[in-house]
C-alpha cells in the first residue's frame, strides 16, 4: 500500500464522514456552504484570515467545540476562551512552554530515545506508537509539573494519555450524549488524582503547577488548564510521530535523512504538513462580516480544515505529494499549528521533540523496517494505535 493509502486509512478510521467531506471539500475552495452543518474553510488565505480575527470570529457559540471543551473540561482551558481573559492567561502560560524550557525538557528525556533505538539495534521490535504515547506522557508530566509514581513511570504514562484519549472522545461536531459525557467524566476525574497531589505541593519553577499557582487559583479552577495541556500535550505527538515516521519509511524516504541528517527540520515541517495532526477547528461568526468577498451570517458555524489549508495549491506545489526536500514556504506560516491568538500554546515543545526524536533515530538506526500496523478507530486525532518496527539488516551498516 502506498504512503498516501496509509494516511487515508488513519483519517478514515478516525473520521470516516468528516474525511469523506474533507477530500470533497479540497474541490471547494475557497469555501463550501454546506446545509445543517456551517460553512467549511479549506483555502488558507481565508482560513487565516478568520484565526487572526478573532474578535469578530469567536471560539465561543452554539455548535462550537468550545462549547463541549467547557463543558467536559470546565470554562478555563484556553481551546474554550475568548477575548482579554484569554489573552491574559495565554501571556501568563508563556514561560511554561517558552523555547528554553521545552530544551530543558526535552534534554532530560534524551536517553528515552536512546534506550528505545539500542533496542531496535539489537533487533527488537518496538512498538513506536506505545513507546511515543509513553514517552509523550512523561514530557507532559514534565510540563505540568506533577511526578508519576515512582517505579510505576511507563504505566502511569501510558494511562495519563489512554485517559486523555478517552475524555477528548467527546470533542466533535455533535453534542456528545449523556453516556458519552459520563465516560469522560470518569477519564477526566482519574487525570485529575494524578495531579491533585502535586497541586498542593510547591512545584517546579517555570511549571504549569507552579504558573497556576502564582495566579492563585485553586485546584478546581485550574483543572481545566492542568488538562488541556495534557491533553494537548500527549494526543498531538502520539499521533504525529508515528505517522511521520511511517511516511518516511512507506516514501522511501528515511535513507535521505540518514544520509543527510540536516534535512531533520524540513521533515518535522513536511511530515506535519502532510498528516495535519489536528485536522480541523471551529470558530463562530460573532456578527454579520464579509471575509473574501463572501458574506456570512452572524452565527454561522465555520469548520476550518487545517487538513485542506496545508494542502492549498496556491502555498504548495504537488501539495499532495510528501516530499522531505520541499523548502518550508514562509509566506504560509505553519498552519497545522493554527494561527492567531489560539495558535498552539506549545509549538516550541512539539517542534523540539520531533526534531529531536528524528535526529537520534537517523544517527543511531540507519535502517528500519515496518513489521505490523493498526489504526485507531473514532480517535480524535488520527493515530496509529499499533506501529511495529524493526531495523531491517541494520546491523550490516554499523561501523
Ligand atoms: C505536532 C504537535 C501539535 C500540533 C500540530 C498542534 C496543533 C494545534 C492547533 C492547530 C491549535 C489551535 C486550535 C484552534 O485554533 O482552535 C493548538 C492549540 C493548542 N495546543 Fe497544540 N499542537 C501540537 C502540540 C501541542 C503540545 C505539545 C502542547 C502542550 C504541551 C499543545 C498545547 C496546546 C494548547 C494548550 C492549545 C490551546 C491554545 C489556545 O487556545 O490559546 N499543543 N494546537
Amino acid at each position: 500500500m502506498s504512503y498516501t493509502r496509509h494516511e487515508e486509512a488513519l483519517n478514515f478510521a478516525a473520521h470516516p464522514l468528516l474525511w469523506a467531506l474533507a477530500r470533497m471539500a479540497r474541490h471547494r475552495r475557497p469555501c463550501w456552504r454546506v446545509p445543517g452543518l456551517g460553512v467549511v474553510v479549506s483555502d488558507a488565505r481565508m482560513a487565516r484570515e478568520i484565526l487572526s480575527r478573532d474578535t469578530e470570529f469567536t471560539k465561543n457559540g452554539p455548535g462550537s467545540f468550545a462549547s463541549v471543551i467547557s463543558e467536559g473540561l470546565g470554562d478555563m482551558a484556553l481551546g474554550n476562551m475568548d477575548g482579554a481573559k484569554h489573552r491574559e492567561l495565554r501571556y501568563a502560560l508563556a514561560e511554561v512552554l517558552a523555547p528554553e524550557r521545552a530544551e530543558s525538557i526535552i534534554r532530560e528525556r534524551r536517553t528515552d530515545l536512546y534506550t528505545m533505538c539500542d533496542s531496535l539495534r539489537r533487533g527488537s521490535i518496538v512498538d513506536i506508537a506505545r513507546f511515543t504515547r509513553g514517552w509523550a506522557g512523561r514530557i507532559a508530566f514534565d510540563v505540568i509539573g506533577a511526578r508519576p509514581p515512582a517505579g510505576e513511570e511507563d504505566a502511569a504514562s501510558q494511562e495519563l494519555v489512554r485517559r486523555s484519549a478517552g475524555l477528548s472522545s467527546i470533542l466533535g461536531f455533535r453534542k456528545p450524549s449523556a453516556g458519552a459525557m459520563r465516560k469522560a467524566a470518569v477519564d477526566r476525574d482519574a487525570l485529575a488524582e494524578f495531579f491533585r497531589d502535586a497541586y498542593r505541593q510547591p512545584a517546579p519553577p517555570r511549571s504549569l503547577i507552579a504558573v497556576l499557582h502564582d495566579l492563585q487559583l485553586d485546584f478546581e479552577s485550574a483543572l481545566g488548564l492542568l488538562l488541556i495541556y495534557a491533553i494537548g500535550g500527549t494526543l498531538t505527538l502520539s499521533a504525529a510521530l508515528p505517522r511521520i515516521l511511517a511516511l518516511l519509511i512507506d516514501s522511501g524516504s528515511y535513507r535521505e535523512l540518514v544520509r543527510n541528517p540536516a534535512l531533520t527540520s524540513q521533515v518535522v515541517d513536511e511530515g506535519l504538513r502532510f498528516t495535519t495532526p489536528l485536522p480541523g477547528t471551529v470558530r463562530i461568526v460573532r456578527k454579520p462580516v464579509v471575509v473574501d468577498g463572501i458574506a456570512l451570517a452572524a452565527s454561522t458555524r465555520l469548520i476550518i480544515l487545517t487538513c485542506n489549508m496545508a494542502r492549498d495549491p496556491e502555498y504548495f506545489e504537488n501539495a499532495n505529494r510528501f516530499e522531505i526536500s520541499r523548502v518550508y514556504n514562509s509566506r504560509a506560516g505553519r498552519l497545522w499549528y493554527g494561527a492567531g491568538v489560539h495558535r498552539c500554546a506549545g509549538f516550541s515543545l512539539a517542534q523540539r521533540e520531533l526534531k529531536e526524536a528524528l535526529s537520534v533515530f537517523a544517527a543511531r538506526v540507519p535502517s528500519l523496517r515496518i513489521t505490523d500496523r493498526r489504526v485507531t478507530f473514532g480517535a480524535l486525532l488520527p493515530a496509529y494505535r499499533e506501529l511495529l518496527i524493526d531495523s531491517s539488516g541494520a546491523m550490516h551498516e554499523w561501523r
